[in-house]
């Protein structure tokens, strides 16, 4: 039996918009799931070794869900056009060097570091069309300490001649990429890359994958309307866009539809009759000038939201600045409602970014008992202040801003994956 005794300042958010906090209190976890959060250490566990971080911000790690791999090497640049422009300029040939296995193994070595350096415990991530490049990917994510889904991307149509697969290619490539994944902490999720990039043909045969192997789904979702357009040429016997996903089983409680920009109330209703998942890319619908989602409205409505990165289009894989992007463009959404819809709170906005992808991953919010432990460290900013801060200030200013290197410790199911 192993036990985990972390002690510091704890903080979870249990419930939409609620914090929990135990000051100077203990975080236990015995084989990897937690037993409890106390502000006092329990007689059973006097015994054991005690990680002390003093007077730091214990608080859950993140989910992010969703991601490109491929595109790490694009960080940063390229924000310049439009989703369909940037796409063939920039994005499609980034990823086709992902069939150089040298490269790839250098990439993700350190996209995997760096996801642990940032606290990033969880994952839902694109890879590219290429199979072994996705096994690779898969194993430095599970080396790294990694939790979640990859998905081998199946594009057949529109991908320009040097970066897409026949129907064929795409469907054998897949199940054999299929057979090969064996990690015990990163699984497959079947990835149409959206419907644009994909014949219905090979959209049929993924629903039929998926069903089968009982595998999760992820795609993309009314981003930008230009491709709301396109979708509608590609498909005009469907009268919106998820229905294109639905009409090949690719629609139920285990597919995450990345972005949602442009659902309007009747695809907002399917998404949540089906329990779809919809993740919020905040940072990437600005940059790309996709749009500004209707977050809030999603969530009165009880969707399930959840956050994502969405490297490239998003130029940060901290999930601190995309939980402080998702807060920033729900406040341009407030404005553009007429002040109607209410911006998220840090709280709110914190949750989305953690507990609420506990329940994809089979699991509850917050740090309940029986979660496997997914935890971060964090030292504060150094700032002078003009007077003592509470531990949920502190835990504000932290989510804004941090001093370089202050994520002290990162916690994934049990494991110690980074650390000082
Ligand atoms: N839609 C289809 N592919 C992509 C992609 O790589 N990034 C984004 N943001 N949207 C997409
Ligand atoms: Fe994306």
């Amino acid at each position: 039996m192993e036990t985990r005794i972390i002690k510091g300042n704890i903080i979870s958010a249990p419930e939409f918009g609620k914090l929990e906090i135990t000051e100077k209190g203990y975080l236990i976890a015995v084989d990897g799931k937690i037993k409890g959060t106390f502000q006092k250490l329990p007689d059973e566990f006097s015994d054991c070794t005690i990680e002390d971080y003093g007077d730091a911000l214990v608080m859950q790690s993140f989910a992010d869900m969703h991601l490109h791999a491929p595109q790490y090497p694009m960080l940063g640049m390229g924000m310049d056009m439009p989703l369909l422009d940037w796409l063939n300029t920039y994005t499609f040939p980034t990823e086709s060097c992902f069939k150089d296995n040298k490269f790839v193994r250098k990439a993700y070595h350190r996209l995997a570091y760096e996801l642990a350096a940032k606290g990033t415990t969880r994952v839902c991530m694109f890879s590219s069309i290429h199979r072994e490049a996705t096994l690779i990917l898969m194993e430095e994510l599970e080396n790294a300490g990694i939790t979640g889904y990859v998905g081998k991307v199946n594009m057949d149509r529109n991908g320009g001649k040097d970066y897409q697969e026949t129907t064929e290619e795409s469907i054998s490539e897949t199940v054999k990429w299929l057979e090969a994944c064996n990690f015990e902490h990163i699984k497959p999720m079947i990835t149409p890359r959206f419907t644009p990039a994909c014949t219905d043909e090979l959209m049929q045969e993924l629903g039929r994958i998926a069903k089968e192997k009982d595998l999760p789904i992820q795609s993309h979702l009314s981003e930008n309307t230009g491709e709301l357009a396109l979708v509608k040429e590609l498909h005009p016997d469907c009268v919106q866009y998820w229905e294109t996903y639905a009409k090949y089983g690719l629609w139920n409680d285990k597919t995450l539809m990345a972005h949602c920009v442009w659902s309007d109330a009747r695809e907002r209703k399917a998404i949540k009759d089906a329990g779809v998942w919809a993740v919020h890319c905040a940072s990437s619908n600005e940059n790309l000038v996709s749009g500004y989602a209707p977050v809030r409205v999603m969530l009165n409505e009880g969707l399930n939201v959840v956050l994502g990165s969405d490297i490239a289009g998003g130029d940060h894989l901290s999930m601190f600045k995309n939980i402080t992007a998702a807060i920033r463009a729900s406040k341009a959404r407030r404005i553009m409602d007429d002040w109607k819809t209410d911006f998220l709170t840090v709280e709110e906005a914190f949750y989305l970014g953690t507990s609420a992808a506990a329940p994809f991953f089979g699991e509850k919010p917050g740090f309940t008992p029986g979660n496997s432990l997914h935890a971060i460290v964090v030292e504060d900013e150094t700032l002078p202040m003009v007077r003592p801060l509470s531990v949920h200030e502190r835990f504000e200013r932290c989510v804004y801003r941090r001093e370089h290197g202050a994520i002290l410790a990162v916690y994934s199911e049990g494991r110690k994956i980074f650390g000082k």
